[in-house]
């Protein structure tokens, strides 16, 4: 497994992208193909900025990209770039024009502790608030793909993406260790009332 990661981090260093996690969101846009020239997206916990990188790719001279991170992303280039926490940042200063985004990715993840409980409970808040901003922020038929630590709180994360979500699915990638924890809700058409269309 070990090797598999080696792997995965040569890779990235070759293919000049800032980290390797970027092979979990290529695989998934590999399989849902949620992510295409043109779109509008928002990146969650970008920094140091792969998921951004090759978004930015991906959406092309027509799309839009806007990422936040408390800390700085390796290379601006293509993105608007806030530079605060997901709790402080507003609708407001996300929204730059933009009338809606047709996807929201979160791969935010706390500061590890050891401690799995503390570590998942901190992984749940920063969903439910990337949950949120995408209920408010995404397109009717938009995509909300985001990390999580699994644990005892996960289900009822789950229950509430379905809820406010017409299609949700779990995805662990095969880039992914398989002693993490991590798993990525994807979640396509919200459901709940508001005033974004
Ligand atoms: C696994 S890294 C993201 C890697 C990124 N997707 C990439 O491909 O380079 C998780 C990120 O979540 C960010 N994060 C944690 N808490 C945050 C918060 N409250 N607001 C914004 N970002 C946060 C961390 O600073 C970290 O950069």
């Amino acid at each position: 497994m070990k090797k598999l990661h080696d792997h995965y981090f040569k890779k990235a260093k070759d293919e000049g992208y800032a980290a390797r996690s970027v092979y979990k969101l290529k695989e998934a846009n590999e399989k849902y193909g949620f992510i295409r020239a043109g779109y509008a997206v928002l990146d969650l916990g970008a920094s140091p900025g792969s998921w951004t990188q090759y978004v930015v790719e991906q959406v092309g001279m027509n799309g839009k990209v806007v990422a936040v991170d408390i800390n700085p992303l390796k290379n601006k280039t293509g993105v608007i770039f806030l530079q605060k926490s997901v709790f402080d940042v507003t609708q407001e200063d996300i929204k730059q024009g933009i009338g809606g985004f047709d996807v929201i990715l979160s791969d935010m993840a706390p500061r590890t502790t050891g401690a799995k409980d503390v570590d998942h409970l901190r992984s749940i808040a920063l969903c439910e608030r990337a949950l949120e901003l995408s209920i408010a922020l995404l397109k009717n038929n938009g995509v909300f793909f985001c990390k999580i630590f699994q644990g005892r709180d996960m289900d009822a994360f789950v229950r509430t993406c379905r809820e406010a979500f017409r299609e949700v699915r779990l995805f662990k990638p095969k880039s992914s260790r398989s002693e993490s924890v991590e798993i990525f809700v994807f979640a396509r058409g919200v459901t709940t009332l508001r005033s974004v269309s």
